[in-house]
Formats: structure tokens, sequence, C-alpha cells
């Protein structure tokens, strides 16, 4: 048992480069050509648990995919490397799905240092204060602040042997130049034979995976739409929510499902906070976010090209979703 004032350590990574307001993302994204807000913005408090709500969804299964995943084989990947790890999450949020794989690590190695990545404070503080209770072995080092920032911040330290988690398919949301730049800003704060976990929606059929982002009983309608009540709130808007409908679809091409909103009928929005007047044409829509979907030689040829080499990965029974396992070279 270690000490309990030592157990829980913040550290507040500050941004390096001026980042933009929601307010200057709201207007370049709503006044340009193809209009567009950012994914992140999704997670207000009512957001984040609408998006709880989507986990639980029959229609969304990757939440369930993965944890079935993480059950069968948590013993496993937690043994996978040369020599115990600490592990270092990205995009941590409430932690439900990793407090399988520590608690494989502590019965494997006695205990474990966890060090969660978040930028949202609230969600570092709640898990913390979550995960200390039940594992008294585990000591916890949360960063807040932004992936990019944090990875490249001196405040970043490990002792030893590593093990990156990036899972719940949070690579979708980002675009392959994106995801390239992260995994090479990982490669950089790895050491060679540190790991990285991949948690991965695959490519399959259509159908499924637009009704995973467009489930029958219209949760994810409400989790798109909330951007315009946030909207609303924020910057004294009249988005009706009555004049838009969420829309997603899947580019077989590319393997993304794109989410929009479309605009049902020609309207006029006041962002009477920006003193600005926004028109949308019928049928115009806001893109809101994109879900890369991937196979594995896929994710193995981008592990190589960022410097890792693919070690293992593991399935669930229906083939929907994979855990991935890379080693950095
Ligand atoms: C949290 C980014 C993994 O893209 O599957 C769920 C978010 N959006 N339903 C995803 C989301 C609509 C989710 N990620």
């Amino acid at each position: 048992m270690i000490d309990e004032r030592e157990r829980v350590e913040y550290v507040r990574v500050p941004v390096r480069h001026a980042a933009p307001t929601f307010a200057q993302d709201v207007l370049t994204g709503l006044t340009g050509k193809q209009k567009s807000l950012r994914a992140l913005y999704f997670y207000d408090d009512v957001g984040s648990a609408l998006f709880d709500a989507i986990t639980k969804l029959d229609a969304y299964y990757l939440t369930r995919a993965e944890t079935e995943i993480l059950r069968e084989s948590s013993w496993e990947i937690v043994r996978a490397l040369d020599s115990p790890p600490e592990f270092f999450e990205l995009g941590s949020g409430s932690a439900e799905k990793t407090r399988l794989l520590i608690d494989d690590a502590i019965r494997a190695h006695g205990s474990l240092r966890y060090s969660p990545v978040d930028i949202s404070a609230s969600a570092l503080h709640g898990s913390a204060k979550r995960l200390t209770a039940s594992f008294p072995d585990l000591r916890i080092r949360a960063y807040e602040g932004d992936y990019f920032d944090v990875l490249a911040s001196p405040q970043l330290q490990f002792d030893g042997r590593v093990l990156a988690m990036f899972m719940g398919s949070n690579i979708g949301n980002l675009d392959p130049q994106e995801t390239s730049t992260l995994l090479m800003a990982l490669g950089r704060a790895l050491r060679p034979g540190d790991g990285l976990l991949l948690g991965a929606d695959l490519k399959k059929d259509r159908a499924i995976l637009e009704r995973a982002y467009d489930d029958p009983a219209g949760v994810t309608a409400a989790f798109d739409k909330n951007l315009l009540v946030r909207i609303n709130r924020e910057f004294d808007g009249d988005f009706d929510l009555a004049d838009f409908r969420h829309v997603a679809e899947y580019d077989e091409r590319r393997g993304v499902v794109e989410s929009y909103l479309e605009a049902l009928r020609p309207v006029y929005v006041r962002l009477a906070a920006l003193d600005t007047t926004i028109h949308f044409a019928r049928e115009e829509r806001i893109h809101t976010e994109s879900s890369y979907k991937y196979d594995i030689e896929q994710l193995h040829r981008l592990g190589v090209e960022c410097g890792f080499v693919p070690q293992r990965e593991w399935f669930d029974r229906g083939h929907r979703f994979t855990v991935t396992l890379l080693v950095r070279a």
C-alpha cells in the first residue's frame, strides 16, 4: 500500500501555440464555404452525458466490442512487453475500460503508475478519485492539456518501460495527416521497446456503420444537435433545432463515416454575442465529425511509417473492432 498523499499528482501543461477559442472556431467554421465545426466541442457536460448514452446503445457496438476484447485479453496485453510498463493514456475520459488493464497489471506486477492525459480537468479528477479508491497499489500522474502539448512538454516524465494507449477509436476522429503527426510525436516521447496500444474500429458493412452513427432512438442526432444548443447558449444564438437534421454517411473509398447537420429549409441564424448572422441554403450542411475506420494492414502500415513494429492484435468475437499492440522500434 502506497501512502495516500503521494498517490496522485496533477500536471497542468500550458498551451504552446495560441489555440483558437470556441468563438473563433465558430466564426471561421460557420462562415466558410463548406461549413464545419470541430468534434472536440461536442463534449460539454450535456454532450459528455449524451456520449455516455451512445456507448450503451444497441446500434453503437464499438464500446461493447472493445470492452469484450479487454475482458478476454487484458492479461495477455499487460504481459506482452518485456518488462512491467507504466501506462500512459491519451484521451482517458472516464477511464472505465482502462480499469480492466490496470487491474491485471497490478495483479501481474504488484503495483502500477498510470498517467492519463485529458483536456478535461474534471474528467481527470473524477477518474483519479475513483481509481485510487479501487486500487491501493496504483499511483497516478495526470496531465491536463492537449495531446501535442503534453507530448512535447519537459514536464512529461517516464521512469521505465511505457505502454502508451490510444483507445476507444479516438484515433477515428483524426484525419490521416493528423494521425501520422500524432504517432510520430508519440514515437519521439517513447523509447525503443515501449508499446503503443491502439483501439480502432474496423471497416465493415455500410448499413452497420451508418446505423451506429444514426441510431433509431435519435441519441446520436441529439448529441450532434447539442453543438447548436451549446452555440445558442454561449453566443446568444437562435438556432432552431427543428430546422436541422442529423446525417451520417459512410464514404467507403476513404473508409470514414462523416456526420453532418443539414438545414431542412433556408434559414438565417443570428449569433448576437458574435454580432453575426449566418445563412443556410436548403440542404446546406455543417460537417461535424469524421470517424475513420481501419483494417489491420492499414494500422500496421501506419505504425511502420511512424517508427513502430506491429507486435500483436486482438479482436472481439464479431471481428468488428481491434486492439493492436505496436512496439517502438
Ligand atoms: C469518441 C470519437 C470514438 O467517432 O465513434 C460516437 C464519437 N460520435 N457517435 C466515434 C461518436 C458519434 C466516437 N469517438
